[in-house]
């Protein structure tokens, strides 16, 4: 057995843990780390399938099953406070020692039947965050962790009034993928583990509570709310908010919570969520998680959207008024299949997730809005995938990654996304879209509930696809795809009819031929207004973007992807009428994927980076700690 506090030591580390909001070494001087660094690891041994490197729990040996959380939002203190009580499952016999993972927790207290037991906290790693251990009592197959967050969680964001649409009160959210659960509940933070969980959590009376759970939307504002989540679902979809909320409903199974002024856009915008989900059950197999509603979030949400089960959080960056931006939802929507109901068993695994959500989203899209929008989508995600393939490193370019030694969210591109969908494409063109389609039905059946490998699913191809149609599919393309960098010679590529005028009236104006008032745009689509943006050439010149501008309004664009292509144009060539409009953008939106690519743009030359650092210096406090940690280096 590992060296442990003897039970007199524990008051020693209760005192250290009460006196320290960052507790993580408060058992250094006991015993240290024992892991070899796992990038040093990396270079030289081979990666173990279904291992998860991002995780120091030990389901092998004792499998967490259920949470029970009672916890108290102090927006004060902007923690957490209260208790986890697991319940565990021994998978060897002799198993006592139980190892959780945690990140920034204080930890007042472990408790078994009702009596104090021993536990340690490992030093943090960076990425990792600390391990904490456990001895349970032999028979006891529960324990429950007295504890509290950190106000710096790395996976909840605490907001001022200031920050919400309302301004009256403040919000919580938490965003627990990848691994980030750990820094607001001590757990076993592996999407390998599955748990049910339930859940009491108290606010301030004015403000509600929902959850990746059962929400119910005409709830008391009492002050305490109760869950329920009846499903087992990995760590990183247990999800939480606190706001001052509404709810409407949109249809049978559909609704939408969000701060009471942004309750009707919203509502209006997403108003085929309905269609789409009985779209993709009718496709896809049954929709296993009973309701599926939408959670509005303040502009500092970090992601456009995450797909906590039956409460999937959104961007309001979305909201353009014309649904133009709604793939977001069918994408959300279809992790309900892809990634909550066959869940990726490691970070490495992603691909299995967010590439299979990505060919459904396509094809959601197309069941709801026509092939004309499908195929324009399509062009659109294989530019950023091939402006990806341009930048990223050979190894980065790969859908089964070795992660080893890094943090997942520096590793976020369109590699999972679209080269994993564009991998799925090519099989359907290969054996036809009904035999693919039916496939994708038996695999969300066969692993539901399960989460997999991608050396799992290789071996579900094999006994599958590869058998059926050997003919037509062929097992070394298949591990190309998986395993190598870029795309494989032969890929599909997609095409749109309508964006063949936006290619001609681009031509000609940059040739001199046109004014851009006179281009016929009047029929333009959003994604026709993307395309036409996104492919200028790298340098135009002041007058250019000047005609562009007035003739389009382009910097007063209230689409937020227009307006973030535009100011993308802008900030290669300093164009300085758009810098007000880009400093507004840049602090009052904190969805990392709108921010970032401006940032790293500004921070090229130093009157941009000064420009860089003003907008972030004064949007820090109110970006997640994610959208900070993906940026300040852009501004250093
Ligand atoms: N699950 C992801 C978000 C995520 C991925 C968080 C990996 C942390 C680690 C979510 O479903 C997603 O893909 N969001 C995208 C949506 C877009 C591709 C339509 C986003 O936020 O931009
Ligand atoms: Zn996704």
């Amino acid at each position: 057995m590992k060296n442990f506090f003897k039970l007199s030591a524990l008051s020693l580390v209760i005192s250290l843990v009460a006196c320290s909001e960052v507790p993580e070494t408060a058992s250094n001087s006991v015993e240290a780390v024992d892991k070899t660094p796992i990038k040093e690891l990396s270079a030289t041994v081979k990666i173990e399938a279904g291992k998860d490197y991002h995780s120091y729990a030990n389901p092998e040996e004792i499998l967490i099953t259920h949470l029970n959380l009672d916890l108290t939002a102090d927006f004060e203190a902007k923690k957490l406070i209260g208790s986890v009580q697991v319940t565990v499952d021994r998978q060897q016999d002799d198993a006592n020692e139980l190892v959780l993972d945690t990140r920034d927790l204080a930890i007042s207290s472990v408790t078994s039947n009702g009596e104090e037991i021993v536990f340690e906290l490992k030093p943090a790693d960076e990425n990792l965050g600390a391990a904490l251990h456990i001895i349970l009592p032999e028979n006891a197959n529960k324990a429950t962790i007295n504890y509290e967050t950190s106000p710096s969680a790395s996976g909840a964001q605490w907001l001022t009034p200031a920050q919400t649409a309302g301004k009256k009160h403040p919000f919580l959210f938490t965003q627990a993928q990848a691994v980030h659960a750990r820094s607001f509940i001590p757990l076993q933070d592996s999407p390998q583990v599955r748990v049910t969980y339930s859940a009491t959590i108290r606010t301030p009376k004015e403000l509600i509570a929902v959850m990746s759970a059962s929400n119910e939307p005409d709830t008391e504002r009492d002050g305490v709310y109760k869950f329920d989540m009846p499903q087992p679902i990995p760590s990183y979809l247990i999800a939480l908010a606190i706001g001052d909320l509404q709810f409407k409903s949109m249809g049978e199974r559909t609704g939408v919570y969000a701060e009471p002024s942004v309750l009707a856009s919203a509502a209006a915008e997403f108003e085929d969520t309905e269609s789409m989900l009985i779209a993709t059950e009718n496709k896809y197999g049954p929709y296993s998680w009973d309701r599926y509603d939408l959670l509005i979030l303040p502009p500092s949400f970090p992601f456009g959207g995450m797909e906590n089960p039956r409460l999937s959080f959104i961007t309001p960056t979305v909201i353009a008024g014309d649904k133009s931006l709604v793939a977001l939802i069918a994408h959300e929507l279809a992790h309900s299949w892809s990634g909550n109901t066959v869940t990726n068993a490691t970070w490495r695994d992603l691909w299995l997730n967010e590439g299979f959500t990505t060919y459904l989203t396509y094809r959601i899209m197309e069941m709801i809005y026509g092939e004309g929008r499908f195929n324009m989508e399509a062009v659109l995600g294989y530019q950023d995938l091939q402006s990806d393939i341009k930048s990223l490193d050979a190894n980065d370019q790969i859908l089964a990654i070795d992660l080893r030694g890094r943090n997942p969210d520096d590793v976020f591109s369109n590699i999972p996304y679209e080269k994993g969908a564009l991998f799925l494409r090519e099989i359907e063109h290969k054996i036809g879209r009904e035999n693919f389609d039916q496939f994708l039905v038996e695999y969300f059946e066969h692993f539901s509930f399960k989460s997999i490998t991608t050396d799992q699913f290789i071996t579900y191809l094999d006994e599958t696809l590869l058998t059926q149609y050997a003919d037509k599919l062929d097992k070394k393309r298949i591990t190309e795809w998986i395993f190598e960098p870029g795309i494989p010679e032969g890929a599909p590529v997609p095409e749109s009819d309508a964006f063949v005028k936006v290619d001609s009236a681009r031509d000609l104006w940059l040739a001199g031929g046109t004014k851009a008032s006179d281009i016929e745009t009047a029929d333009w689509a959003f994604h026709q207004w993307l395309y036409f943006l996104n492919n200028m050439p790298e340098k135009l010149n002041a007058e250019q973007l000047a005609e562009l501008d007035s003739a389009f309004l382009l910097t007063s664009s209230k689409n937020n992807e227009i307006a973030h292509s535009w100011l993308m144009i802008a900030v290669k060539n300093e164009y300085k009428p758009a810098y007000e409009r880009l400093y507004d953008y840049l602090t009052s939106i904190g969805r990392n994927k709108l921010v970032k690519p401006l940032y790293r743009e500004l921070s090229k030359t130093p009157q941009g980076k000064a420009f860089a650092k003003k907008a972030f210096d004064q949007a820090k406090s109110g970006y997640h700690p994610l959208t900070v940690s993906a940026n300040e280096g852009y501004v250093q």
